[in-house]
């Protein structure tokens, strides 16, 4: 089977490679050539676990090439991904203009027949759209199925996600379509749910404002807790032990951040008001989770007072673990305003802190540091930002001694606060006294 994907982002990138792994015969294409030199040599222009050496090894096999030529690539491939970028417009809703573009150039070069499928996470009845353009566009008759098979793949795992997910949603109008995709996936054939294509849409819209809905819930519950003497994290457990509620995504926090969640929160709350629908659920979903900083901000401001001249350690960029993504990251909104009351602030991260730097250029107020205990130096506080691992293993009687006061602000609670209490720190996290 020789497929097409276009786009070579975080998902296109991972589902060429990963498709190559399957044993299809993979062209990825995208208009950025610059990109494209890179990938080609085997090195991914995002930090994604595994997926260096995942490329690097199907390169060499042969049967994965990238080219810039997208108008080749369609034409070479029976079956195409569409993984373009559909990024939120001024007004919360997805910006379809990438995905126009490529229907218009598979148009161009429909020259037989081919399953177009829509990968990108996209609003209901696109893939009619899509079939309208191509239709329009194309010249004569030559047949083409469109198709909708969303990915769940999580920054951070996206490669094991790929090569061994939980399901793969593959809606249709057509058989002839729908014994292609199934044969894409094979390997996976008890997996596959085959739907419509609305649903298959609607699936992936609405799986990740579950999840999101899930966060801010323990979030609001995280807010009850602090008033009372109930410890967030008991309460999760105690909860997520009923299998109809399960213990995934009841991590109370700073919420969820992302190129991901609060987009599509937002992007499904506009569909809903286009379509008639109320979904006033997920406004306040999009409202608990944006409070989330400025709370922790709170914290920070009940444990120093003033903030104007404290040295402050950050710890943790990124918008989660194992990812040097910052898009809605947390981080951003407590660095800015932290910065903006005067503090002298010290960053880590293990992987974000390059991105971070093209937010917050190093300055005398801001500064990057080679490791946690740099970072805690003469600090009057530190914060955890984002729970790597490796600050699970921190040595906190050894930040204690390089910190001018023993402050640490949670967010993420990381930490037994008993056992951070015996060691002399001040402790505040969230959900929890
Ligand atoms: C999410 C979904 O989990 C994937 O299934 C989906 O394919 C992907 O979006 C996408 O649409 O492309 P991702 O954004 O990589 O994946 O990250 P998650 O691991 O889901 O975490 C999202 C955010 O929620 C993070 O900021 C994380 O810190 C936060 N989170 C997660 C919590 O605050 N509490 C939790 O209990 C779980």
């Amino acid at each position: 089977m020789k497929i097409a994907v276009i786009g070579t982002g975080y998902v296109g990138l991972v589902t060429a490679a990963g498709l190559a792994e399957f044993g299809h015969t993979v062209i990825g294409t995208d208009k950025d050539t610059a990109k494209i030199d890179l990938i080609s040599r085997g090195s991914s222009p995002i930090y994604e676990p595994e997926l260096d050496d995942l490329l690097k090894k199907n390169l060499a096999g042969g049967n994965l090439s990238f080219t810039s030529d997208v108008d080749a690539a369609i034409r070479e491939a029976g079956v195409i991904f569409v993984c373009v970028g559909t990024p939120q417009d001024e007004n919360g809703r997805a910006d379809m203009s990438q995905i126009e573009g490529v229907a218009r150039s598979i148009a161009r070069n429909l020259n037989g027949y081919k399953v177009v499928v829509e990968k990108s996470t996209v609003p209901v009845k696109t893939s009619e759209w899509i079939k309208r353009v191509i239709g329009l566009y194309r010249r004569g008759d030559t047949p083409f199925d469109v198709a909708s098979n969303p990915e769940f793949l999580r920054e951070g795992s996206a490669v094991p996600d790929f090569l061994e997910p939980d399901r793969l949603i593959v809606g249709v109008e057509s058989d002839r379509a729908r014994d292609i995709l199934v044969r894409i996936y094979e390997k996976f054939r008890d997996r596959v749910l085959v739907t419509s294509i609305d649903a298959a849409e609607l699936i992936k819209h609405a799986s990740n404002s579950f999840l999101a809905l899930k966060i801010s819930y323990i979030n609001m519950i995280a807010d009850l807790c602090e008033r009372t003497d109930a410890d967030v994290e008991q309460v999760a457990l105690g909860m997520g032990l009923d299998p109809r509620i399960g213990r995934q995504f009841l991590k109370a926090g700073l919420g969820y951040g992302g190129s991901c969640f609060p987009k599509d929160v937002r992007a499904l709350t506009k569909i809903g008001e286009d379509l008639g629908v109320d979904c006033g659920l997920l406004r306040e979903t999009d409202k608990v989770n944006q409070a989330r900083p400025g709370l922790f901000l709170d914290k920070v401001k009940k444990a120093l007072w003033i903030l104007k001249g404290k040295r402050i350690a950050v710890l943790g960029l990124a918008f989660k673990p194992e990812t040097d993504d910052i898009r809605e990251a947390s981080s951003i909104r407590i660095v800015r305003e932290l910065e903006r009351e005067g503090a002298r602030l010290r960053l880590y991260d293990p992987k974000a802190a390059g991105n971070m730097k093209e937010v917050f250029p190093p300055s005398a107020a801001v500064s990057y540091c080679k490791d946690p205990y740099e970072a805690a130096e003469e600090a009057n506080a530190l914060l955890v930002v984002t729970e790597w691992e490796e600050f699970r293993s921190l040595d906190l009687a050894r930040l204690r001694e390089l910190m001018a006061n023993p402050i640490i602000v949670d967010g993420r609670n990381m930490f037994d606060p008993a056992a951070v209490r015996r060691l002399g720190f001040e402790y505040y996290s969230v959900g929890r006294k």
